[in-house]
């Protein structure tokens, strides 16, 4: 096994119409390490598949190196560089088997040609023997083996991506590179597969990297995650780490759901110390977080607070309600999803979403006390949109 480094990585394609360049991945340094599941996610666009293919070798480098192990395989093509990659539109050959679908990349690569297998019977012999043992073991880590001799029109969508994810398994690589593997099912299905891609991973230990534009799929699936936006790495961290201290307003908003709110704000003082005007409401920090503002008295910021970190005030214990920052909010729109209720909320000319206990009271154009749970409040530097605090 092996693990991946990408040192100052470049992909600028010209595109063959208007001979513009589009610069798909900007300088990008990771260091993937032996047995990680990481996951790189970020909008449509951002340069996620360039990435990985510049890993697979499939696309060439503008400039940086890429490093497999500890060998540097800018240079190395693709079949020679122990990886095998799962794509979103995988082709099964439909008219093999299971099986054949499974042996065929394997036979192309350890069996000796035709001519050869006539005179090197014993070695292609004790090869076939490996195949067969390889596809074995793979079916029944997918559970797959009642279905090696059918076609894969006989299969279910999902049971078509396990063979497929079996093709990438029997070649034993250093890496799996997997782009967007799971977008052709359906919710149901995605979630399951999931949860087996994961003990997969457990069991073969194999580094992989996945790519995904899904957050959700993200935040279950990574020890790390890259999160890009227009080619460039935003931040690269353990799926709580992003989401408690996100490096910039981009990652903020694009993990969690629903997404952060974001509220244009200023930093005023109470006596020596910082806190969050809004305009309609403010916003008190801890002490430590407070401090940390100082030099941002009388600026603009943007507060940024999640859903699930604003609280119906009535469903809060006294002991816990913070009374400096409890806000009277007008209940536009309640949408109920069983755990929680999502409560759509203007206080003054500001809107909030809450993710609020689904016992609450609320009223649809009632108003209602929320506490803000400033702990978790996020501050944005407005201009540069990187974390303050
Ligand atoms: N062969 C190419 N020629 C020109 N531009 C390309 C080429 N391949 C990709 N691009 C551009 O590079 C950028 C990154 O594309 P990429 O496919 O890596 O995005 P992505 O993050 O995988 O997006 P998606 O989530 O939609 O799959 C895009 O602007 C895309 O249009
Ligand atoms: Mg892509």
């Amino acid at each position: 096994m092996a693990g991946v480094e990408l040192r100052n990585l470049n992909k600028v394609f010209t595109d063959a119409q208007t001979k513009k360049e589009v610069h798909a991945v900007k300088n990008l340094n990771l260091e993937i390490r032996d047995g990680e599941f990481l996951v790189l996610v970020g909008p449509s666009g951002c340069g996620k598949t360039t990435a990985l293919r510049m890993i697979a070798g499939l696309e060439e480098a503008s400039s940086g190196e890429i490093r497999i192990g500890d060998r540097l395989v800018n240079d190395v093509p693709p079949r020679d560089r122990n990886i095998a990659m799962v794509f979103q539109n995988y082709a099964l050959y439909p008219h093999m088997s299971v099986y054949d679908n499974l042996a065929f990349g394997l036979r192309l690569r350890m069996l000796p040609n035709f001519f050869q297998q006539l005179t090197k019977m014993d070695e292609t012999r004790k090869i076939k023997g490996e195949i067969d043992q390889r596809i074995r073991e793979a079916a029944e880590l997918l559970d797959i083996n009642a279905l090696l001799d059918r076609k894969p029109k006989a299969l279910s969508g999902g049971q078509r991506q396990r063979v497929a994810l079996g093709r990438a398994i029997v070649r034993h690589p250093e890496v799996f590179l997997m782009d967007e593997p799971l977008s052709n099912l359906d919710a149901k299905l995605r979630v399951q597969t999931r949860a087996e891609l994961i003990k997969l991973h457990r069991r073969l230990g194999v580094t992989t990297v996945y790519v995904t534009h899904d957050q959700v799929e993200a935040m279950t699936m990574g020890q790390r995650i890259v999160v890009m936006k227009d080619g460039i790495l935003q931040q690269c961290d353990t799926p709580l780490k992003l989401y408690h201290t996100p490096a910039n307003m981009f990652v903020a908003g694009f993990l969690g759901t629903p997404s952060m709110n974001f509220i244009d704000a200023q930093v005023a003082k109470n006596g020596s110390r910082p806190l969050i005007d809004t305009g309609t409401f403010q916003v008190h920090l801890p002490e430590e977080r407070a401090q940390a503002l100082q030099e941002y008295v009388g600026k603009s910021v943007v507060l940024g607070i999640r859903p699930e970190d604003i609280h119906d005030k009535t469903l809060t214990p006294p002991s816990a309600v913070d009374k400096d920052n409890v806000v009277r909010a007008n209940v536009d729109v309640i949408e109920p999803m069983g755990a929680v209720s999502i409560v759509y909320l203007t206080s003054g000319s500001q809107t909030l979403l809450a993710s609020v206990d689904a016992e609450t009271k609320a009223k649809e154009g009632a108003p209602l006390d929320i506490v803000i749970d400033s702990a978790a409040a996020h501050v944005f530097n407005k201009e540069t949109e990187q974390a303050i605090v």
